[in-house]
């Protein structure tokens, strides 16, 4: 089962933006798919290095149209996007170096941040650049 489904509750109003939001909850179940069915550091691992990946992607699309449109509250939505970086990037040394697994409890982590900062941070900033005509 999906750890997160995507349901019109996420949307920012911004397509570019919500589609790579899917592409985040795709990863994000598919290293839950990978946890769940037992497979093995080599498979999660894989998974974990695109989540990284595409997770530093989007937080760059957006940062760039906060530039772009020299969003107010840019700060503290960057911030944000800093902080979770650093841990999902502390994670994964430790997980490359044999000293943390994928867990409920980190799977959980990921769910929560990405949904609460999609509903609270994202759609501040979609709003926003929706007035001032961005779709
Ligand atoms: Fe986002
Ligand atoms: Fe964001």
């Amino acid at each position: 089962m999906a750890l997160i489904t995507w349901s019109n509750m996420l949307s920012t109003g911004i397509d570019e933006q919500d589609a790579q939001h899917k592409k985040l909850i795709e990863l994000i179940n598919q290293l839950n798919d990978a946890m769940q069915a037992g497979h093995g550091t080599d498979v999660l691992g894989k998974v974990l290095s695109e989540l990284v990946n595409y997770t530093v992607f989007h937080f760059g699309y957006e940062e760039k149209l906060m530039d772009q449109y020299g969003y107010a509250d840019s700060p503290t939505h960057k911030a944000e996007h800093v902080k979770f970086v650093q841990t999902v990037g502390d994670f994964k040394k430790k997980f490359d170096s044999g000293n943390a697994v994928v867990s409920v409890e980190i799977m959980n982590f990921l769910r929560d941040w990405l949904t609460n900062h999609i509903m609270k941070t994202d759609k501040k900033l979609g709003q926003t650049l929706g007035t001032l005509g961005v779709k």
